[in-house]
C-alpha cells in the first residue's frame, strides 16, 4: 500500500498593527525594559485593536496562506483552528472563519491545547486527511491573549501577545515530504502551574491567566527536549539532519536551553520572541512564516517544531517543507 503524507501547500501569518513595547508596559506596572529583555528576550509584542477578534486575525492569516498555496476557499474542505481565546463560547472560531471565507461546504472546528494548540491541530488535520475523509485542510493558530491577561500582574502581562498563523495541508504520495511525524503529550496534574482563574461552567467568566513561571520554565526545557528526542528516534532522523528548529516562542532562554540540550546549533534556531512575545497557538506558524519570508526556510528543508502550554500539554512535529 502506498503511504501518503500531508505536505504544506502554503503558509501565512498576520500580526495586528498596534505595537506594545516594554517601555509602554513599564508605564503602568512595576517592571522595566531591562528586566523583560534579560529574563525573556522580549522587546515588544502586538496587541489586537478593540475591533479585532481572534477570528479576524485567523482570517487574515488564512487569506495569506491560501494565496501562498495558489488556492481559494473552495479548494479547502476542513478548517481546524487552535485557539484558547475564541471569539465566542460557540460556535467555534473555525466556523466564524469558514463563514468569512465564504465557504458553504466542508467541516470546521476548534482544538484547545493552549500554546501547544498548533502542533495538536496539525496532528488532528493530518489524521483526518490521511483517513481519506477530507482533501485539503486549513490549519490555523490564532490568539488574542491580551484579552485574558491581568494587566496588573507583571509576572504574566509582559510575556504574551496577539497574532495568527495558518498552514494549508494537502495529501501527497511523496512520503519523504510534509508532516513526517509528531509527538503529543499532556499531564493534567500540572494544571495549577498554568491556568485561568475562571471558565464558563465554573465562574461564567473567562478569568485571567495565571502562571507559576519558574516552575513552568523547568518543565518546559525537560519535557520539550524529551519529546523532540523521542520523535527523532521514532522517525530515525539525526539531529544534524534538521535544517531549522522552530520552537514555541515563550522565552528566549527556554528555546536556547532546549536547543543546547539537543545540541542544535544556535544558527538553526528561529526566534521571533523579541518582536512577537508569546502568541500561544499562533507562535510556531508566526515564527515559521517569518523565516520563510526572510529566506531562511526554503522548500525541501527539514524543520523541527515544538511547543508547551497549559495542561500541561506539549509536543513536537517534524516537517519537510
Ligand atoms: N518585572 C520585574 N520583575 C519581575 C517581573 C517583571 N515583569 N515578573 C516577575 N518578576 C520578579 C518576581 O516578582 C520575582 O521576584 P522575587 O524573587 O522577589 O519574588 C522574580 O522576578 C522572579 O525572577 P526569576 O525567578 O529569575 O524569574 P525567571 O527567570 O524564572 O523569569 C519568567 C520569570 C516568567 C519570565 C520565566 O519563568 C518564564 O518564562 N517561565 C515560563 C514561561 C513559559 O514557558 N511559558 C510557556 C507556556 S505558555
Amino acid at each position: 500500500m502506498t503511504q501518503s503524507n500531508c505536505r504544506v501547500a502554503g503558509q501565512g501569518a498576520y500580526l495586528p498593527e498596534r505595537v506594545l513595547t516594554n517601555a509602554d508596559i513599564s508605564a503602568f506596572v512595576d517592571t522595566s525594559d531591562e528586566w523583560i529583555r534579560a529574563r525573556t528576550g522580549i522587546s515588544e509584542r502586538r496587541i489586537a485593536d478593540d475591533s479585532q477578534n481572534t477570528s479576524d486575525l485567523g482570517y487574515e492569516a488564512a487569506k495569506i496562506a491560501l494565496a501562498d498555496a495558489g488556492l481559494d476557499a473552495d479548494d479547502i474542505d476542513l478548517i481546524v483552528v487552535a485557539t484558547t481565546t475564541p471569539d465566542l463560547v460557540f460556535p467555534a472560531t473555525a466556523a466564524l472563519i469558514q463563514d468569512r471565507l465564504g465557504m458553504r461546504h466542508g467541516a470546521a472546528f476548534d482544538v484547545q491545547a493552549v500554546c501547544s494548540g498548533f502542533i495538536y491541530a496539525l496532528a488532528v488535520a493530518d489524521g483526518l486527511l490521511k483517513g481519506g475523509v477530507f482533501n485539503r485542510a486549513l490549519v490555523i493558530g490564532a490568539e488574542t491573549m491580551s484579552r485574558i491577561l491581568d494587566w496588573e500582574d507583571r509576572s504574566t502581562c509582559v510575556l504574551f501577545g496577539d497574532g495568527a498563523g495558518a498552514w494549508i495541508l494537502e495529501k501527497t504520495d511523496d512520503n519523504a515530504a510534509g508532516l513526517l511525524g509528531y509527538d503529543l503529550r499532556c499531564e493534567g496534574r500540572f494544571t495549577p502551574l498554568l491556568k485561568t482563574t475562571g471558565g464558563v461552567s465554573s465562574t461564567r467568566t473567562s478569568g485571567y491567566l495565571r502562571m507559576e513561571g519558574p516552575a513552568v520554565f523547568k518543565h518546559a526545557v525537560t519535557k520539550i527536549s524529551n519529546s523532540m528526542a523521542r520523535l527523532l528516534e521514532r522517525e530515525e532522523i539525526e539531529i544534524d539532519e534538521i535544517d531549522w528548529f522552530v520552537p514555541h516562542q515563550a522565552n528566549q532562554r527556554i528555546l536556547e536551553g532546549v536547543a543546547d540540550k539537543l545540541k542544535i546549533s544556535r544558527e538553526k534556531v528561529v526566534s521571533t520572541v523579541a518582536r512577537h512575545g508569546n502568541t500561544s497557538a499562533a507562535s510556531v506558524p508566526l515564527a515559521f512564516h517569518q523565516a520563510v519570508l526572510d529566506g531562511r526556510i526554503q522548500r525541501g528543508h527539514l524543520c523541527l517544531l515544538e511547543a508547551l502550554g497549559g495542561g500541561l500539554t506539549w509536543g513536537s512535529a517534524l516537517v519537510r517543507f
